[in-house]
């Protein structure tokens, strides 16, 4: 199936406003109903372009019907600006899939690759999803924290700037993730004062100047959603995000796609805690499940305000 049968549009037109206007698409993962729901409401609401992630184990959650079957649903139109993305493909395979199933758009992750390997890897998957004007995104240095079932990094390196013009020239990719001290979950940090490497992003952004730049792992981790959680009987000690202004700043420097995942499932857990332990009587799942899709919509709209600077872009 054609992604433009859905009403999807691809990357490239996403990122070359955001690029020239200096803000970041948000590109948050959803695996069921209420996730999708709460992100694609924020988005119309805010007039915001919005990237719709779906990593491999929640596509695998989910069943490629069931997917197809809620994109569908959305009953969008090119003008509501919705790219549909596979977030850390781990093969051509995984890849070819996707694009079959109608994603308009798609990361293939090599970043644990030898150099050489994540270039060719990268680049047979551009090939094959240009053929179907398919986006590719690859990855280049580690983030450390578990990222999926598939790509389980522990480590991070720092991607290096010297690499990046033969890596974007080799693979014909169209947007590039690096690794400039984010890292993915809910523990990110040590102290709130720890900076994002933005000596390095400013090498990489003069290597590319005009190149759409890629940021995982970059939940801020809202503090309300942690006390939530942690007063309904979760443990979360010591979570702990990217700030926002951190976020903001990495915008002004051809950061274009920030992903999130995290802070929507903090909300949801929060709002799921919260309704079963302040209302024991009730085993009515629409409730509990209610109040986590409105934490997330409640979050998403704020962080497309506040950190992505996405609101009012849609003409
Ligand atoms: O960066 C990856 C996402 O957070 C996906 O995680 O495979 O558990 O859905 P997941
Ligand atoms: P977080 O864990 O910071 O939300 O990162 C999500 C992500 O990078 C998805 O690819
Ligand atoms: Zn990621």
């Amino acid at each position: 199936m054609d992604y433009k049968d859905f009403g999807l549009v691809n990357t490239r037109e996403m990122f070359a406003s955001a690029l020239a206007h200096h803000y970041a698409i948000p590109a948050f993962n959803f695996y069921n109903m209420e996730t999708l729901a709460a992100i694609i409401s924020a988005a119309r609401d805010t007039h915001s372009p919005v990237i719709l992630a779906v990593s491999e184990s929640a596509l695998k959650y989910m069943g490629d019907d069931l997917l197809r079957g809620m994109i569908w649903g959305l009953n969008l139109k090119k003008y509501d600006n919705v790219a549909l993305h596979l977030d850390h493909g781990s093969s051509l395979e995984s890849c070819a899939r996707a694009i079959k199933l109608g994603f308009s758009s798609v990361m293939i992750d090599g970043s644990k690759l030898p150099f050489d390997a994540n270039i060719e890897l990268a680049r047979t998957v551009a090939d094959l999803a240009h053929k179907y004007d398919v986006t590719t995104e690859a990855e280049l240095g580690t983030l450390a924290g578990i990222e999926d079932e598939n790509t389980h990094a522990t480590t991070s390196s720092y991607t290096n700037p010297n690499d990046v013009v033969n890596f974007v020239n080799a693979t014909n990719i169209d947007s590039l993730a690096i690794a400039i001290g984010t890292s993915h979950g809910a523990y990110k940090r040590k102290s709130d004062d720890e900076e994002l490497r933005f000596d390095i992003l400013d090498a990489i952004a003069e290597q590319l100047p005009n190149f759409p730049l890629v940021l995982h792992g970059a939940s801020s981790i809202p503090q309300h959603f942690v006390q939530t959680i942690n007063e309904y009987g979760g443990k979360m000690s010591n979570a702990r995000g990217i700030a926002p202004e951190q976020l903001r700043r990495a915008t002004q420097k051809n950061i274009c796609k920030i992903n999130v995942d995290s802070d929507s499932r903090l909300a949801f857990t929060a709002g799921v805690r919260e309704t079963l332990a302040t209302k024991p009587e009730n085993f009515n799942p629409r409730d509990y499940l209610g109040l986590g899709r409105k934490n997330i919509y409640d979050n998403c709209v704020d962080e497309i305000r506040n950190i992505m600077g996405s609101d009012n872009k849609i003409k």
